[in-house]
C-alpha cells in the first residue's frame, strides 16, 4: 500500500489557515458525493489578488492536508493564477498521494473555484459559469475505476 509522503503527515497534523475568517470576499463551498467529506474555503481579494485564504474541512486527513496547501498556495496570487491551480499540483506540492485518495485533492481545487466564482459573482455579477453541484460529478471522474 501507498503510504503518506512526510508533507501530507505535516500539513494534516499542522493544517495551515484553519478556521473562519471575518467577512470573506468569497466562499466556496463543495462536497464530495463518494465519501461524503466537506470542505469551504474562504478568500479576501484586494485589487484582484488573494491576500488571505483559510478552511474549514470535515474530512479524511488527505482532505484536510490538500485544504492546507491549497490555502498556503493561492495567498498572494491573482485571482485568474489562483484558477490555473489544479488539484495535481496541490498534490504535487505535498509530494503525491496515494492513487486512491486523488479524488480527496478534487476537494481543495473545487472549492477554490467556486470561492473565486462566489467573489466574481458579488463583485461583477458574472460569475465562471460553473455548474451547479459539479463538484460530486467531477470528483467521481477523478476516482480509479475499482472505486467509482
Ligand atoms: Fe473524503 Fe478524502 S475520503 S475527501
Amino acid at each position: 500500500m501507498e503510504s503518506y509522503s512526510n508533507k501530507v503527515m505535516e500539513h494534516f497534523k499542522n493544517p495551515r489557515n484553519v478556521g473562519d475568517m471575518e467577512k470573506p470576499d468569497g466562499i466556496g463551498h463543495v462536497g464530495n458525493p463518494v465519501c461524503g467529506d466537506i470542505m469551504e474555503l474562504y478568500i479576501k481579494v484586494k485589487d484582484n489578488i488573494i491576500t488571505d485564504a483559510k478552511f474549514k474541512t470535515f474530512g479524511c486527513g488527505a482532505a484536510i492536508a490538500t485544504s492546507s496547501m491549497v490555502t498556503e498556495i493561492v495567498k498572494g496570487k491573482t485571482l485568474e493564477e489562483a484558477l490555473k491551480v489544479t488539484n495535481q499540483s496541490v498534490v504535487d506540492a505535498l509530494d503525491g498521494l496515494p492513487k486512491v485518495k486523488l479524488h480527496c485533492s478534487v476537494l481543495a481545487e473545487q472549492a477554490l473555484k467556486r470561492a473565486v466564482d462566489d467573489y466574481l459573482k458579488k463583485t461583477t455579477g458574472k460569475g465562471l459559469g460553473l455548474p451547479e453541484e459539479d463538484a460530486g460529478h467531477q470528483c467521481m471522474h477523478e476516482l480509479p475505476e475499482e472505486l467509482k
